[in-house]
């Protein structure tokens, strides 16, 4: 089976680490977001998949030859960023008859797919959130979605959509697609993959909901640090290291060097990074970054960065107070 995953996108709620580097390169829990995406599906039989590139889409080339090799892939370009539905769209020389599984670029699942994938209907994924106007959200009605409504201001269900659609009729999804396009219907500017999946169950396609707990979202610095404290907390991985206090959990790659140091909770630390005479917890220091005398919390410390602090010199009489923030 084939998945699809769209990455075109630029990721301007991660700025400025997505100025140096396409939102699902960023590391979290030891390894970029793709990775954890890839070593899913393909933990789930996917086979091969698509990949929709648009911002910096060379890097993710190189990542996925690097780290995958074996893995066939194919790429295509998204130039104008018109929208997930758009994405779509343009992956349809790919798209054959059999069932595929789009998932989206920016998120960590943790959910059995194998009840799903071996389904004979459409699925998507869903989850109850307490703001669902933040969401695409669906509408169900004995049991299968009857209504898609992407970001609505005012929501009648708060089951948002979160980024894994099974879809068993793929060419259905292109043909609807395709009339999206060529009609130029945008919702918000866009369009959208929920207005083609609307197409398709008002075209008579049977799409069931599936509840997906484990879900990490990473489209924020907010949550990228939640995401790589809850992966942390499922698989904590260190060895002791001389010099270096460890607070589980956190993950520190086996190419670190770190000295003299108190790391963790929640901690990642990504291959080839230099840390020494730091406190560091909730935070991620990402490949090749160099910390040196550090007070670090809920901190995300892009690939290759330099940051020294120092010790700090005070002369203060009895019955002082002083605080730094
Ligand atoms: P987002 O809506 O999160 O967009 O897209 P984004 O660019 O990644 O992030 P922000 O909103 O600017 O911070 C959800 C997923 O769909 C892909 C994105 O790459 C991401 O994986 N996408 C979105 C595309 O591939 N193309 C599009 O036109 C839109």
């Amino acid at each position: 089976m084939r998945a699809i995953i769209p990455v075109a996108g630029v990721g301007s709620r991660l700025r400025p680490h997505t100025y140096a580097l396409p939102k699902v390169l960023l590391n979290v829990a030891g390894k970029p977001i793709l990775g954890h995406i890839i070593d899913k599906v393909r933990g789930e039989g996917i086979t091969e998949a698509t990949i929709v590139v648009g911002n910096m889409g060379e890097k993710i080339r190189e990542y996925v030859s690097g780290a995958y090799p074996d893995f066939p892939v194919d790429y295509v370009e998204q130039e104008e960023r018109l929208g997930l539905g758009h994405a779509i769209h343009l992956s349809e020389k790919t798209i054959g008859a059999e069932p595929i599984l789009i998932i989206l670029g920016d998120t960590i699942f943790d959910v059995d797919l194998a009840p799903v994938l071996q389904g004979k209907v459409s699925a998507l994924g869903v989850k109850a959130v307490e703001d669902p106007r933040r969401f695409g959200v669906a509408e169900i009605q004995n049991g299968r979605i009857i209504r898609l409504v992407e970001k609505p201001e005012k929501p009648t269900t708060n089951l948002a959509i979160v980024g894994l659609y099974y879809i068993v009729h793929p060419r259905l999804l292109v043909e609807c697609l395709n009339d999206l396009v060529t009609r130029d219907a945008r919702t918000k500017g866009e369009y959208q993959l929920t207005d083609a999946l609307q197409g398709m169950i008002d075209r008579g396609e049977m799409i069931v909901p599936f509840k997906v707990e484990g879900w990490y979202d990473c489209g924020k610095p907010e949550t990228l640090l939640s995401t790589n404290r809850a992966l942390l907390q499922k698989r904590s991985t260190s060895n002791a290291i001389p010099g270096v206090v460890i607070n589980e959990p956190v993950y520190i790659a086996p190419s670190a060097n770190l000295s003299n140091c108190i790391v963790g909770p929640n901690t990642s630390v990504g291959n080839n990074a230099e840390v020494s005479g730091c406190v560091i917890r909730n935070s991620i220091i990402s490949e090749g970054a160099r910390v040196q005398g550090m007070l670090l919390d809920n901190s995300i410390i892009g690939n290759g960065s330099v940051l020294t602090g120092s010790f700090k010199r005070i002369n203060i009489g009895g019955e002082s107070e002083i605080e730094f923030f």
